[in-house]
């Protein structure tokens, strides 16, 4: 059921939250756990829709996976190539990356597996892995378009393969090496930008063969060795940097304020946003740096103060490729235009993530362009009227993106369905309101 949020204007945000578990990290801790012998355990695990859903496909595919208490897990795996028949069709809900990591897993194991998913995933573009899956020897039989719903039946005598990745996708290149796993011999993923190195990093974490270079262009070869032996570790997962993008960038837009958010993961390949609001001018210290499970983290402070709008290079889209939403938003409240070049991947995310931005700030009272795949955002340093409903399409990072909007806005913005939030931001809407946010759902609004 569609669940209406309002969000209206806010005074200073103050005070320190953490973010929930980063939701790539916590998709791949599932995945490795249930692969590695004996007992592993994750602690601030994101317990988000799209997370409980591999955590379900996981003891679907034959792992014990347990929840300790809040955020505590701790699983026990089958070893690789060791994964069971599921017996029912894996229900992937909204998680593209569950989906797509796991049909990596499973396309070099001798069985077939069934995936779908919600109206969204269900009509994201899965050729992309389809592709090299099927090189390795898997047959993927697919609906119209190579979308879910769709059967993998795995290959027990799977080829090694060298894959040149044609769209920058840390998916793909994680659906590649989880399969090359359970591969005799070598396989290679070459990626021409770098792309998020997560499973890469955990990979070694519990104990695989890994090699990893760069390329003249600036892009990697990544390259697993396959029937490596995983055994049990423990994963601190790292407050996820896209979502503690919505508060940043509230506290840097909602005047006179000052948040800490504590623990956010500052890997390199996911930190474009940051890099992109430095430029704009914000005020953003990284203080008590320190590594978690071979991963960057720190704690934000975030100030309010003005921002200047920039042009945003193609080459950094696969370090923010999901915090373009919230991205526009600050751009909206800039002084200036600001052009974010090559957005292209945008339109196969939960949603068409550049549509929405463009309609969502035009009904705002925001002058926004698309040109080509290009979203530029006109700001003139003063909050946009507001006053619209914001339609969603199951898109949690739309949702979230509006409701940040809503805290500057002249009259409250509202969106049509928060439903969709809880499945990367479980409690955003307190979480945000603890900061000094007003977001209100419809009861809370009707009593
Ligand atoms: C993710 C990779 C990105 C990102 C997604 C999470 C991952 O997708 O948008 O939210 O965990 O590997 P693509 O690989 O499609 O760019």
């Amino acid at each position: 059921m569609a669940a209406q949020m309002v969000s209206a204007k806010a005074g200073p945000l103050s005070g320190r939250a953490r973010a929930p578990g980063d939701k790539s990290i916590s998709h791949r801790a599932l995945m490795l756990g249930a692969l590695a012998v004996g007992e592993s355990t994750v602690e601030g695990l994101l317990e988000g829709e799209d997370v409980l859903r591999t955590a379900r496909a996981m003891r679907q595919l034959g792992a014990l996976v347990e929840r300790l208490e809040s955020g505590r897990w701790r699983l026990y795996g089958r070893g690789v190539g060791g994964l069971a028949e599921p017996d029912d069709v894996l229900d992937m809900g909204n998680a593209g990356t569950g989906a797509r990591l796991l049909m990596g897993l499973v396309a070099t194991h001798g069985f077939t597996t069934f995936l779908t998913g919600d109206a969204s995933l269900r009509s994201r573009p899965m050729r992309r892995v389809a592709e090299p899956l099927g090189r390795m020897g898997a047959v993927i039989t697919a609906r119209s378009g190579v979308r879910l719903p769709l059967a993998v039946t795995g290959t027990a005598t799977p080829t090694p393969l060298a894959w040149d990745l044609t769209v920058p996708s840390a998916q793909v290149k994680s659906a590649i090496l989880l399969a090359g796993l359970n591969v005799a011999g070598e396989t290679t993923v070459i990626e021409p930008q770098p792309t998020r190195d997560h499973t890469e990093l955990m990979l070694r974490h519990f104990g695989a063969d890994l090699r990893v270079e760069s390329t003249a262009g600036g892009g990697r070869v990544v390259s697993v060795t396959g029937y490596p032996e995983l055994t049990g570790r423990h994963v601190t997962v790292p407050a996820d940097p896209s979502s503690a993008a919505f508060p940043a960038v509230a506290a840097l837009i909602v005047p006179g304020s000052e948040i800490v958010l504590e623990g956010v993961g500052c890997n390199r390949l996911r930190f474009g946003l940051y890099e992109t609001l430095a430029e704009m001018g914000a005020e953003i210290e990284l203080r008590n740096r320190r590594d978690q499970a071979g991963e960057p983290v720190a704690d934000l402070v975030i100030r309010h103060g003005a921002l200047t709008g920039v042009d945003v290079p193609a080459a950094r889209a696969p370090s923010m490729i999901d915090e373009y939403p919230i991205l526009a938003i600050a751009a909206a409240l800039a002084r200036g235009t600001t052009r974010m070049r090559g957005l292209a991947e945008l339109k196969v995310k939960e949603s068409d993530r550049l549509a929405a931005m463009a309609e969502g700030l035009a009904a705002c009272g925001v002058r926004v362009e698309v040109r080509g795949d290009d979203l530029i955002v006109h700001g003139d340093g003063r909050p946009p009227e507001g006053g619209a409903t914001i339609r969603t399409n199951l898109d949690h990072r739309i949702a979230m993106a509006f409701l940040v909007l809503g805290m500057v806005a002249e009259r409250p913005v509202a969106i049509d369905d928060g439903q969709p939030i809880a499945t990367s931001f479980p409690g955003f809407a307190a979480l945000m309101n603890g900061l000094g946010a007003t977001i209100t759902e419809p009861d809370e609004v009707a009593g």
